[in-house]
């Protein structure tokens, strides 16, 4: 059988278009869905008490205006409950949970995250100038979920580096 050039063409413009739908659809599913899990870092969340990091959680000066913050979320709060950040910083929280699905929010800010146990959830935000935050959960975590909260205090240099001697 003769098959025109016409129709040639065609076959192979479609052979093109599923091989490109294949591609689309196995980078959607693989390619972007690395990215888009955290960088997977673990940690066992029965043993969280005895993790260098999240065993005492809290501020840690890494660096010129570099700080990072381990934050422990359970039912139902938050450890440390009120985080104080000098103003004009980059700090990165690391979140985690020690029993169930939480979620970590500092209202006004780009910090929102869930927290997963056994998964560390890390974001960077800019503190920038003095203020108060409110620091909330909002995945439903049980009857306490909506009492739990705390608060991330953005505070002026000097006054810094009088809560870190203390
Ligand atoms: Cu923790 Cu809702």
């Amino acid at each position: 059988m003769h098959i025109h050039n016409y129709e040639k063409l065609w076959l192979g413009l479609s052979l093109v278009l599923i091989v490109a739908f294949i591609g689309t659809i196995t980078y959607g599913a693989v390619g972007a869905g690395v990215d888009m899990v955290d960088n997977g870092e673990t940690v066992n969340p029965e043993t969280l008490t005895d993790h260098p990091d999240f065993g005492d959680p809290g501020v840690e000066k890494v660096g010129p205006n570099e700080y990072e913050v381990h934050v422990v979320a359970r039912q139902f709060f938050f450890q440390p409950g009120t985080i104080t950040v000098p103003e004009d910083s980059t700090v990165t929280f690391h979140v985690t949970s020690g029993d169930v699905i939480h979620g970590f929010e500092v209202a006004g800010t780009n910090a929102n995250t869930m927290v997963i146990p056994g998964e560390v959830a890390t974001i960077t935000v800019d503190t920038g100038k003095p203020g108060t935050y409110g620091m909330v959960c909002h995945e439903y975590c049980g009857a306490g979920h909506h009492d739990m909260a705390g608060t991330v205090e953005v505070v002026p240099e000097e006054e810094f580096e009088g809560v870190s001697e203390e």
